[in-house]
């Protein structure tokens, strides 16, 4: 990864902090992109002291937000030449629905807007770099779930989790149009499950619940060095780089749900993703 250029977001913990700690110290030219500007330097502090490399580059957005998304891609693509790798990583669990100041629904706002949006404006750097990866981290969460296209944002009915489940089906729907859009460009696109990983995810949510995913989290999950595996692998590993469009877990490719590979819905979701981004492309 020596020079390669790689921008991964929400890198200021759990999954995207060790995937950019790993891809730094393989010598990668680190860019990350996340929203809280003293934890962002925190911890481009930590990574260059932990792996005794240059400190990464640092943009801060709410990556929930188009405008901020728009924003920051151009601000990226001013700094670097071109881009090797894109990590679709930040994402959350909302437990009660919640709506920004884009109007957007925060679950399908940060976890899906935010890839498809950031992916879309940073695509002419992507393009000028050979084999450029695209990695977006989409869950297991998908399994057991439909997408209902005529409500989106949950606002007819909203179960947190449900939502959750939708946002990463929505990620492997993207990246299986996405792989299609981009036959041709040199530029792959791939999804993966990091496992079940005891990061700060689902922390943000109040009352019982936060309790009781942290002790969950201590009994059952891997750490976010597991956790960071199949990420890494797909932007780095040789034997991947011609794959595209693909679901991973464990390093290794995985079946999806029967409505991740329906095409049709896949389509449908990328045009009302962009209706509903017209303002914004
Ligand atoms: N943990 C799991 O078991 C698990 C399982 C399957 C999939 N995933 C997926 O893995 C990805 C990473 O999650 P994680 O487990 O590492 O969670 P995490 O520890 O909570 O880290 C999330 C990262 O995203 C950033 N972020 C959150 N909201 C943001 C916003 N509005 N704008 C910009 N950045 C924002 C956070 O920034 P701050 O540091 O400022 O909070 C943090 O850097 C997510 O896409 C999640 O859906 C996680």
């Amino acid at each position: 990864m020596q020079g390669k250029h790689v921008v991964i977001t929400g890198a200021t913990d759990g999954i995207g902090k060790v995937t950019a700690r790993q891809l730094l110290s393989r010598g990668a030219d680190l860019t990350i992109i996340s929203r809280n500007p003293e934890k962002l330097k925190k911890v481009a502090e930590e990574l260059a002291l932990a792996t005794q490399k240059p400190a990464p580059r640092t943009f801060v957005a709410d990556l929930s937000l188009p405008s901020e998304i728009r924003r920051v891609a151009g601000e990226v693509m001013q700094a670097l030449p071109h881009i090797h790798v894109l990590i679709n990583n930040a994402g959350a669990y909302f437990a009660e629905r919640e709506v920004n100041a884009a109007g957007l629904e925060m679950t399908f706002g940060l976890n899906h807007v935010n890839y498809f949006l950031l992916t879309h404006h940073l695509l002419p750097h992507l393009k000028k770099a050979a084999g450029a990866r695209i990695v977006s981290v989409s869950s297991d969460a998908h399994y057991g779930c439909e997408l209902d296209l005529d409500d989106l944002q949950g606002e007819k009915s909203f179960k947190g989790w449900r939502a959750y489940q939708r946002s990463k089906l929505c990620n492997i729907l993207f990246t299986r149009e996405l792989s299609e859009r981009l036959k041709g460009s040199g530029v792959s696109a791939n999804c993966l499950h990091p496992g079940f990983v005891a990061s700060k995810f689902g922390h943000n949510n109040k009352g019982w619940l936060n309790p009781l995913i942290k002790v969950g989290q201590t009994i059952f999950a891997i750490s976010p060095e597991k956790g960071a595996e199949t990420s890494v692998y797909l932007a780095t590993a040789p034997e991947v780089a011609k794959v595209t469009g693909r679901y991973f877990s464990n390093c290794r490719e995985k079946e999806v749900s029967r409505q991740a590979q329906d095409s049709q819905v896949q389509k449908r979701l990328w045009l009302e993703t962009e209706k509903l981004l017209a303002a914004y492309l």
